[in-house]
């Protein structure tokens, strides 16, 4: 029988991470541990863990037990408000979980490092599309880039390996996150529709038309699992995507019809600012449709609404090097949202 790895699973309630331990689950060859602050509840599977990863001392301490991991999953992330804020904390926190994690764990055979376009500089304007793996950096603050470099030094003359996963923007039902584009469009369409609006799309005029790709947090998970256990994706970067491209203006057609709203012209609101006074009309919302509780934010990412729907140029990478090598998983990115809205109607977060 062959000995069953261990997934050390870092920042497991996130819009990622959750997504990773639920797919982690469906295996039948893994003990999975979650890291997060909040911590969760253990399951037949999954222990869970709570540790805050900027506390370095209380990190060793609470770390150095972790002596079975063989893959340390690491998708954790703290969110800042400028892109130089980013790189100390996102650094620290996964210098804390390695140095400590493969000190103690013998068996430790793969680090697995979740990042985005923003190694391709996506976030400051239009940049090279389709964006490939081995294009040439830029310049500086990029804590994704300080990441995947600390990884590699830290890996030279040891018996682990690394890989990093880039996906676009993430389509998962996580809750209480900063960055969760479908439950951004879910929870604004819903209140849009409560308060007998048509659904505009609230991007800028130039991000309407163009062209973008999106990564279902499923297909991530099962992505990110086979490029830690395949031989031949030791210590190199992925793009990884559905397979397909869309444009909001044939898109959002479709979701107004989903949610059964007449459309109306895009309007460029900033959501950040005005929905933030609408947690009384969302908790309205919840008692007239029976729904879970959930804070209000909990579901309000709308500061990364903005920040997508800002992109007036094109935003997609090329996922030809996973598909070359073997992963071959698609879904059609609409059909994504739909069953993401599905979720969320059946967790009953939204009516
Ligand atoms: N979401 C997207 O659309 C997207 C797209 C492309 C790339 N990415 C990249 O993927 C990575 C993960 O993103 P995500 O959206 O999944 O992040 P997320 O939803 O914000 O999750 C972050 C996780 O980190 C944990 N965490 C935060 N601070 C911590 C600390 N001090 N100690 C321990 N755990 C901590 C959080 O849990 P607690 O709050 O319980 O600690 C949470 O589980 C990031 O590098 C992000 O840039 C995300």
């Amino acid at each position: 029988m062959t000995e069953k790895n261990t997934a050390l699973v870092v920042g497991a309630n996130g819009v990622i991470g959750s997504n990773l331990i639920q797919y982690l689950e469906t295996l039948d060859n893994w003990e999975i541990i979650g890291l997060s602050r909040r911590g969760g509840k253990n399951t037949g599977k999954t222990q869970y863990l709570s540790v805050d990863l900027l506390d370095t001392e209380n990190s060793n301490e609470q770390l150095k037990s972790l002596t079975n991991v063989t893959h340390i999953f690491y998708a954790a992330y703290q969110d800042k408000p400028s892109w130089k804020e980013l790189v100390a904390p996102n650094l620290k926190m996964l210098v804390n979980v390695v140095s400590v994690v493969e000190r103690v764990a013998p068996k430790l055979q793969h680090i697995s490092l979740m990042q985005g376009y923003k190694v391709y500089g996506a976030h400051y304007g239009p940049f090279k599309t389709p964006a490939k793996e081995n294009d040439g950096g830029h310049m500086p603050p990029e804590f994704n880039v300080d990441q995947q470099q600390y990884l590699e030094k830290q890996q030279l003359g040891k018996d682990w390996s690394w890989s990093a996963l880039r996906p676009s923007v993430v389509g998962s039902t996580a809750l209480g996150n900063p960055m969760n584009l479908a439950l951004v469009i879910a929870v604004y369409a819903t209140i849009s529709k409560e308060l007998g609006l048509p659904l505009r799309f609230p991007g800028k005029a130039g991000a309407y038309d163009k062209l973008m790709d999106l990564t279902d947090a499923g297909l991530l998970a099962k992505a990110t699992v086979w490029a830690s256990t395949n031989p031949g994706c030791k210590n190199q970067a992925f793009n990884i995507t559905n397979g397909d491209l869309i444009r909001w203006n044939e898109l959002w057609p479709k979701i107004a019809a989903y949610f059964e709203m007449d459309m109306a012209p895009p309007l460029h609101l900033p959501l950040a600012s005005i929905m933030s006074d609408k947690a009384v009309i969302w908790e309205q919302i919840q008692d007239k449709y029976n729904l879970r509780k959930h804070d209000y934010t909990e579901v309000s990412a709308w500061a990364f609404g903005d920040f997508v729907f800002s992109w007036d140029y094109d935003f997609f990478s090329d996922s030809t090097k996973s598909r070359r090598m073997g992963f071959h998983d698609y879904i059609d990115s609409e059909q994504m949202f739909f069953n993401l809205f599905d979720e969320l109607k059946m967790n009953q977060v939204i009516p």
